[in-house]
């Protein structure tokens, strides 16, 4: 039976938590590209597969499969601004015959059953309602192919004003590693692995560094922090008090599973 809190998730999506990225091009999950790599192994990607990225954002992990896997990549975000930052990015790599950038709502993919060899969703399930997307990931997906997903993780038990904070402020819609682990196992999926983490802030700046450089970055900052809807949701004395006060709680994780052949 579905816990009550997964029974209520919603379907929409806040775009605060994400437009201060997508404002400057660049690319946000927890972990942040060490994340990624762990992520990709644990999927077992191989030459030639054709994958498709979910909540793709400005479509870095899309342009890396592309390039260091040779996937055949399909990249799909619902957010108009996140493919068209998506697009250049594919274009300015020149990776625009191994990557399709299409707009689209996980929920419901414009895809016919068991259509990819492999689903990469990083920090996308959990501004989601989870479990209609693990049901549609499962799929879309071919029998014996794997899907990975990259979502924030509760690591003890939350205090009710924190799930409060996020879901009301930031829509955001977190799982502890069990209920996480849960959604993907309701869905159909077998053999589900998971790598659970705190939040490393370090990891988090050296990774935007690595992948965006430091002027892409500093603009990305100053073009968020001007802006007064992120400005509004972000840098309120209630949220300063609870970045620190809640930062024990939460953490990232890495799951996959496998859709039985
Ligand atoms: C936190 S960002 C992560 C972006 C990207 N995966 C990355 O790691 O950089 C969440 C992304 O999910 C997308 N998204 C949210 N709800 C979605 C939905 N229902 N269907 C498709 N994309 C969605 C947002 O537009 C946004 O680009």
């Amino acid at each position: 039976m579905l816990q009550e809190s997964r029974s209520r998730q919603p379907e929409r999506a806040s775009a605060i938590p994400f437009a201060i990225w997508e404002k400057g091009g660049t690319t946000e999950h927890l972990g942040g590209i060490y994340a990624t790599e762990r992520l990709l192994a644990m999927c077992h990607l191989g030459p030639g597969q054709t994958v498709l990225v979910l909540g793709c954002g400005t479509g870095y992990t899309a342009c890396h499969l592309a390039q260091h896997v040779q996937a055949h990549v399909v990249a799909v975000d619902i957010s108009p601004r996140s493919v068209a930052e998506a697009r250049k990015r594919v274009a300015g790599a020149g990776l625009g015959e191994r990557v399709v950038v299409i707009q689209g709502d996980a929920h419901r993919l414009a895809a016919p059953d068991c259509a990819y060899d492999t689903l990469i969703a990083e920090s996308v399930l959990a501004f989601c309602n989870a479990d209609t997307v693990a049901t549609e990931a499962w799929r879309v997906l071919r029998p014996g192919s794997v899907l990975g997903i990259n979502e924030l993780t509760l690591l003890k038990p939350p205090p009710a004003e924190l799930l409060a904070l996020l879901r009301g402020t930031l829509g955001l819609w977190p799982f502890q590693e069990q209920e996480w682990r849960a959604i993907l196992t309701d869905a159909g999926f077998v053999d589900v692995v998971t790598d659970v983490r705190p939040v490393s802030l370090r990891e988090q700046f050296v990774s935007h560094i690595r992948v965006d450089g430091v002027r892409k970055y500093l603009s990305a900052v100053v073009g968020g922090v001007s802006d007064a809807g992120i400005r509004r949701a972000f840098f309120t004395r209630d949220m300063l008090r609870a970045a620190r006060q809640f930062r024990p709680y939460v953490g990232y994780g890495l799951y996959a599973g496998q859709k039985a052949r």
